[in-house]
């Protein structure tokens, strides 16, 4: 496999000699549709991101684009039955959405009932619709108190975050079976500490370090303490893994080539690694050294995510404040997000994972495009990606397409239409995007 990524740092396929409607899944594929709370709910004003939405950055800056909000985003708190109907006209048999920390238990300690029923209730009816629920229990949010108290900073916050999701288990293990710990704690982890530009604002390569350690630390804890519970033998839990391709913008170039492997390495390798083998090593020269070893590691998943997107080509340059940037070629088509469409790099991230050797569930995969004019191309080229992966081998279980609904896109608020369906943010209306029926005439297919 070494060999293999080494030989072909940018597959590239000749799309013009692909019929994308060669497409093959096998008939127990699960296809889905994911959100995240913060993105869709509404009102989840008492966390680190609404804090972050309220915040300035040293020059007094607001830190989303136009001083966005997530406000009441799409209702999807109270609008989850009609949004359910939706899901049922794309013809999905799964939802993958995550439970919002800061509304269970709003105050340390002081867990919210009406809050935990309102999710009993959502898997009601997505029961009640024949659709089956996979629920993310950290997609980037936490309560302000956790925030406060140093998150996932701190080691012995792990244990808060575990009870919480205990209680979250017991409320819901009998009408869930499909569970996500983390949702891509590298992204957390290098946003929120090394970029700054998701809370809390640091820029901190130390702390980048222990932060994801501590999140790696609290999925194999978290694993060992649901499957000590009541029904936890029964769950299925897996990590939220992100893939975003690095690739050196000149393979000829030693310096974009060691780059983008270190990249690959901090991002991607040293958690598989972690999974293969119990050791996590993150080190950047002259910035961090950390190592971390817990010999259960490897016994605690029972599948992984892949939230797949795209590439970027990785240029060194001769300037100290910035030694690297990301380049794309000119043919490459754009989505509205500062990267191209590279549907290649969505089977080699699968065949990445699969190394670990464990069933693979697409827990994202979607493209921000408000005029509409390339989700079409973008659908088909990556399912036949994912299914030529899956003829290859790998082990896909299922496909979450993001998103549902246009949503609040973090940093960059509304103005990315990631969604299937368009929201007028007005009148909560939704519409079916002509580009989204290619999902929809694979997914009833079968
Ligand atoms: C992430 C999250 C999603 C995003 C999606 C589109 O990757 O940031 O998992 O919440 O909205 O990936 O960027």
């Amino acid at each position: 496999m070494l060999i293999w990524r080494q030989q072909h740092p940018e597959l590239r396929w000749d799309w013009n000699k692909i019929d994308t409607n060669d497409i093959h899944f096998p008939k127990e594929f699960l296809w889905g549709v994911a959100t995240a709370a913060h993105q869709v709910e509404g009102n989840t004003d008492n966390n680190n991101w609404s804090a972050w939405e309220n915040a300035r950055d040293e020059n007094c800056q607001p830190r989303i684009k136009n001083n966005q909000k997530a406000g009441l985003a799409c209702d999807h708190w109270n609008r989850y039955r009609e949004d359910i109907l939706l899901m049922q006209e794309l013809g999905v048999q799964a939802y993958r959405f995550s439970v919002e920390w800061s509304k269970i238990e709003p105050r340390e300690g002081e867990f919210d009932e009406a809050a935990l029923q309102h999710y009993r209730e959502v898997c009601d009816a997505l029961l009640a619709a024949g659709l089956t629920p996979m629920v993310t229990l950290h997609h980037f949010t936490h309560p302000l108190w956790f925030e406060q108290k140093g998150a996932f900073e701190k080691t012995e916050n792990i244990a808060l975050w575990i009870r919480f999701c205990e209680r979250v288990f017991q409320a819901l293990h009998e009408k869930v079976n499909l569970w996500c710990t983390i949702n891509e704690p590298e992204v957390f982890a290098s946003q929120g500490y090394f970029q700054g530009v998701f809370p809390p604002g640091k820029k901190d390569p130390e702390r980048t370090g222990v932060v994801l350690k501590n999140l790696l630390e609290a999925h194999t804890q978290v694993y060992q303490a649901i499957k000590r519970l009541p029904g936890g033998d029964q769950a299925r839990l897996g990590l939220v893994k992100d893939i975003f391709q690095f690739d050196p913008d000149n393979r000829w170039n030693i310096f974009d080539w060691l780059i983008s492997r270190k990249l690959k390495h901090l991002f991607t390798n040293s958690i598989l690694e972690y999974f293969r083998t119990g050791h996590f090593g993150f080190s950047i020269p002259g910035m961090v050294h950390l190592e971390h070893f817990n010999a259960e590691a490897p016994r605690t998943l029972d599948f992984i995510g892949l939230n797949y997107y795209s590439h970027l080509r990785v240029k060194f340059q001769f300037n100290p404040q910035e030694f690297f940037i990301f380049k794309f070629l000119p043919d490459e088509i754009m989505t509205d997000m500062p990267y191209p469409i590279y549907a290649e790099g969505f089977y080699r991230a699968i065949k990445t994972l699969a190394q670990l050797q464990k069933p693979i569930y697409i827990t994202e995969n979607g493209i921000a495009d408000a005029r509409d004019d390339r989700r079409e191309l973008f659908i088909r080229r990556y399912l036949y990606a994912m299914s030529r992966a899956m003829q290859d081998g790998s082990d896909v279980r299922g496909y979450f397409y993001w998103s549902l609904l246009d949503n609040f896109e973090w940093a960059e608020g509304y103005d990315m239409k990631f969604g299937l369906y368009e929201v007028d943010f007005k009148t909560q209306q939704r519409r079916l995007r002509d580009g989204a029926k290619a999902f929809v005439k694979t997914v009833r297919r079968k």
